[in-house]
């Protein structure tokens, strides 16, 4: 799938600027976009974005809890013509006081010619499934041919992106899982086993999953202060490290020796940084996810390298994807539609 717009067909559709497409979560979920697709345009949204063809203020959010945001994240990609938002919150203790989510979240695709709404979208799903994409295309353009994954962090996006290092990452034998709630890992491991072509094993211990992948990925909460549970020590050379929880889990001194500190969005980890995330300081930034994808910036140069990839989220793979879930709920007759 390539990033489609047909934006008039989809505007007279849906009677731009007098109607809007509503797409609950269920409507999202059963539209059937598949794990490749989402593949395909979050990698195109990321090479759109190393060219610097887009339009994407860091993200402002407001805070109603230590440790709690709600963050607007508006973008606009010129070549295919797509503009949209993403309002997303993070409330780190949700499930445990809510039996909640912790991101939930509303995503608005525009109509770029009119600037009409042309839909509201639940964006938990698509949430849960671009993440993962984006760390897969950058653990397998980083670190080609590896045969080990490590995911710290076993909810919805660890699931996911256990799902999608079997999907995208050739080669791929074991991974191996830990969460600090026994049972999120044991869940794991029953339902992705029966459906994937590679051995899933439960890691004793975090220092053990780090001594036994080549590739690691985390998914557990973001604070201000970095629970550090990844000592510096257990990770050797090689070693590459994609964070989609900033830089909460890691010891802070592991990104700051690394040969490569490379990041979705430099603007937004400097956003972080200035709201009191990376309290040791910011690392030295290598280049931008986009920019090794679009070969305008190199990836891994030695087999030796320590590559973190910290990708926080982007809202340009938001409305890539977005927007395509908008085109087949057109196609489908999906959604409801209601008045502006
Ligand atoms: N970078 C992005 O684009 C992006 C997008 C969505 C979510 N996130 C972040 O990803 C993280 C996970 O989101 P989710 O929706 O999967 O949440 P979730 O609540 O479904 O899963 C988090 C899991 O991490 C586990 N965990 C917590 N602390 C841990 C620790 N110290 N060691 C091991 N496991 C631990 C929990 O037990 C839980 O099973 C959150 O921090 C969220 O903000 C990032």
């Amino acid at each position: 799938m390539t990033i489609t717009t047909e934006r008039g067909r989809v505007a007279g559709e849906l009677k731009s600027g007098s109607d809007l497409l509503y797409l609950s979560r269920q409507d999202v979920e059963d539209i059937g976009i598949t794990r490749d697709e989402i593949l395909d345009l979050t990698r195109e949204a990321l090479v759109e974005h190393g060219h610097q063809r887009y339009e994407m203020p860091a993200k402002i959010g407001v805070h109603p809890y230590d440790n709690v945001f709600y963050h607007a994240m508006p973008a606009y990609l010129p070549g295919p013509g797509i503009v949209g938002m993403k309002w997303i919150e993070c409330y780190p203790d949700n499930p445990r006081k809510f039996h909640l989510p912790q991101t939930t979240g509303l995503l608005v695709i525009n109509d770029v010619e009119s600037g009409a709404p042309l839909a509201v979208m639940d964006s938990a799903w698509l949430t849960a499934m671009r993440t993962p994409a984006v760390t897969v295309l950058g653990a397998a353009a980083l670190h080609p041919g590896a045969t080990t994954f490590g995911m710290f962090g076993c909810g919805v996006q660890g699931k996911e992106h256990v799902r999608y290092a079997a999907l995208a990452m050739p080669g791929m034998e074991t991974v191996y899982v830990h969460d600090t709630n026994e049972a999120a890992a044991d869940a794991l491991i029953a339902e992705l086993q029966p459906e994937l072509d590679l051995r899933l094993v439960k890691g004793e211990s975090a220092e053990a999953v780090t001594k036994s992948a080549q590739v690691l990925s985390s998914a557990t909460v973001i604070l201000r202060e970095p629970l550090a549970v990844v000592k510096d020590g257990w990770v050797t050379a090689g070693q590459t490290i994609l964070p989609c929880d900033l830089n909460t889990f890691w010891d802070p001194r592991t990104s700051q020796r690394a040969d490569k500190y490379i990041v979705d969005s430099i603007a937004e980890h400097e956003l972080f940084a200035s709201m009191g995330y990376f309290p040791d300081g910011l690392p030295a930034i290598a280049s931008e996810t986009g920019e090794v994808l679009a070969g305008v910036k190199p990836g891994r140069e030695s087999a030796d390298e320590i590559i973190v990839n910290s990708n926080i989220g982007m809202a340009v793979c938001d409305i890539a994807v977005g927007n395509a879930i908008l085109h087949r709920a057109i196609e489908r007759g999906a959604g409801t539609r209601l008045p502006l």
